[in-house]
């Protein structure tokens, strides 16, 4: 295999997320969003304006009360056979979405089969294309009836949980090979029950601890209701793992061990027997020096996260290491709303997936987040995180530049070379220092 070249049954995919693409929901977000969007228009500027790179392009956007509430989304629930054929014109050869559970059984035990029945036509719609689904089943959206019985500080919540699993396995199973139980549960507990940033916005170690191990509870519960209707389906988990990057000074070496264990790991080695691959979410590195997030921000997004490319290499090799389990990325990307790292930093990332296959990890595939723009969970429409551009107004599709470059990739199985014309043009020019 030469050394732009990856495995043949490599899968090439993109990733969405039900609350962020379907459009029309009812769910904890979306009342939190009628609550919060006028306060989250008021706090932008203060918020992003000096970490944002283009933050003059989106002010009027950022700071209008209509981008916090996700409304029609951008309507994928309706528009799902368009998007299908946009992933054929990419080459996909997989593809990450969630069944919303609010979607399904809005009202605690009744079952929604018309919304069962259409998440398994995209099933269908995805395997007649030759893209393979991989399902997510709890992508941090409750319904509301569940919020009001204490969500994940629940432990019935599990139950419930396992129940709603059930239901979708039952209908989608016999078609769906890979299934991702919970979508970043760090994420998802240190901004809801510690930072108090998102839905229910707690700010409590206790209810922190509690939403955690439920959460995990939840995911062994569900990874045996899968097996045990379907032995050889593959269960996962999306986790969102952060390369804690240091120079090798014995301080910090300390406080990594102590980070990657509280961040990373620690989720994983409680889950690791009811894992049969591992999702890895990756968005960057933390690099300390005496403290953290030390990053020199040479390169950054919109959202002002660095952008480092070799920091996937560091987050494949460590969970590699430690879990010698399937690895396949199940999120990797970047708000870059004209289009101009997204072709450098998926091309030269992926050069660093393909060391980190060289070397010995079992990496099988890539999903880039994301396939459309989409709802930026407390940051709204304003972040264009999306291969194909959306114009919410209209609805239309475009595909970007570097959607295109990726697709090159898709296809071949391999890196275009660095001479390649359709990459040069999205070569950026390096940022000044900060
Ligand atoms: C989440 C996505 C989100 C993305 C970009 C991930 O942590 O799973 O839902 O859109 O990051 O922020």
């Amino acid at each position: 295999m030469s050394k732009r070249t990856f495995p043949k049954e490599f899968l090439w995919g993109t990733s969405t997320a039900a609350h962020q693409v379907e459009g029309n929901l009812t769910n904890d977000w979306t009342a939190w969003e009628e609550v919060n969007a006028a306060r989250l228009a008021r706090e932008a500027t203060r918020h992003f304006a000096t970490a944002c790179p283009v933050w003059p392009e989106f002010e009027a956007e950022a700071t209008d009360p209509a981008n916090y509430l996700s409304g029609s989304a951008v309507e994928h629930w309706d528009r799902f056979e368009q998007d299908v054929t946009l992933m054929r014109q990419l080459h996909l050869s997989a593809y990450r979405f969630s069944v919303e559970w609010s979607r399904v059984e809005s009202r605690e035990g009744q079952f929604d089969q018309a919304a069962l029945d259409r998440y398994r036509t995209w099933v269908t719609a995805l395997q007649s294309s030759g893209i393979e689904p991989f399902v997510t089943l709890w992508h941090w959206t409750l319904p509301t009836w569940l919020t009001e019985r204490g969500g994940w500080e629940s432990a019935q919540t599990v139950e419930y949980f396992r129940r709603f699993v059930d239901r979708v396995v039952g209908v989608m199973g016999h078609d769906v090979r890979y299934w991702l139980t919970l979508n970043e549960p760090n994420v998802y507990a240190g901004c809801s029950y510690l930072t108090g940033t998102w839905p229910p916005q707690k700010r409590s170690l206790l209810a922190h601890e509690r939403v955690v191990s439920n959460l995990l509870a939840a995911h062994r519960a569900a990874y045996a209701a899968i097996k045990n209707r379907y032995p050889d389906a593959q269960v996962g988990i999306a986790h969102h793992v952060t390369y804690l990057d240091t120079n090798g000074r014995p301080w910090n070496k300390i406080l990594k061990r102590a980070a990657d264990w509280l961040w990373n790991w620690r989720y994983l080695d409680l889950i690791r027997d009811h894992l049969d691959f591992i999702g890895v979410n990756h968005y960057g590195r933390n690099r300390i020096d005496r403290g953290f997030n030390r990053n020199p921000n040479r390169r950054v997004s919109d959202l002002g996260w660095e952008l480092y490319p070799p920091s996937i290499y560091g987050a494949l090799i460590e969970t590699w290491q430690r879990y010698r389990k399937p690895l396949y990325i199940t999120e990797h990307g970047l708000a870059d709303r004209n289009d101009r790292d997204r072709a450098w930093f998926i091309t030269e990332s992926l050069k660093y997936v393909r060391r980190a296959i060289e070397e010995g990890s079992d990496v099988r595939g890539y999903f880039h987040w994301s396939l459309l723009d989409n709802f930026e969970w407390d940051k709204g429409f304003w972040p264009r995180f999306g291969l194909i551009e959306v114009d919410r107004k209209t609805q239309a599709r475009r595909i970007r530049r570097s959607a295109q470059v990726y697709a090159a990739i898709a296809q071949s199985g391999r890196l275009a070379r660095e001479d390649d014309p359709r990459l040069q043009v999205n070569v950026p020019q390096a940022r000044s220092e900060p």
